[in-house]
């Protein structure tokens, strides 16, 4: 069974999501931990902030993101892309060291959004995002919305799927 870490982008229904992921993995019989990427509270990424070194926070979220063997992310829509609480703890976590893939290469990795609307948009950008980080993201997906509960067989498959990749 794997260490899988639960990623929520956003504090509101995401964070649910993640807690729902986090009882289901449990009930399964693998170790699973949430983080909250809003409570992590990031500065924003800037080349001159980068310059004077990594700000609080940024090796602490690093050693979370490290100690799982498989990532699940839970992230609403923006404007038909991620939100900026994922897009920026990304900036910093992939500019440390000499390769900017060091923490993503081969990492097995599920994606999942609660969105206002379709949610395809997110999936699609956080597929083309974590694939190109050299992750391994695993191909069916979990979309929920105020009108669609997550579905409990999609959660399952997903699992299993980061326990045969990890
Ligand atoms: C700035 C902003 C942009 C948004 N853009 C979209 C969008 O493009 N597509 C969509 O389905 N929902 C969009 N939404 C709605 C959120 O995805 C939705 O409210 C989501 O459930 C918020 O998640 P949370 O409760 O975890 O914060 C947007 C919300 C905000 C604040």
């Amino acid at each position: 069974m794997v260490k899988i870490l639960v990623i929520a982008a956003s504090d509101g229904k995401n964070k649910e999501l993640a807690e729902l992921w986090c009882s289901v993995g449990s009930e399964k019989g693998h170790t699973m931990s949430m983080v909250d990427l809003c409570a992590a509270n990031l500065p924003l990424y800037t080349p001159a902030l980068d310059k004077e070194g990594r700000p609080e926070g940024v090796s602490e979220l690093e050693a979370i993101f490290e100690q799982a063997d498989a990532w699940i992310i839970c992230a609403p829509e923006y404007n038909g892309a991620m939100p900026p609480t994922l897009n920026n703890s990304i900036a910093w976590l992939s500019t440390h060291g000499d390769d900017f893939r060091g923490l993503f290469n081969g990492r097995a990795v599920a994606l999942s959004t609660h969105s206002g609307g379709g949610g395809n948009s997110v999936i699609s950008v956080m597929r083309m995002q974590f694939s190109y980080l050299g992750c391994n993201v695993v191909g069916r997906t979990l979309i929920s919305n105020k009108n669609k509960e997550a579905n409990p067989e999609s959660m399952a498959f997903i699992l299993e799927q980061l326990d045969k990749m990890s």
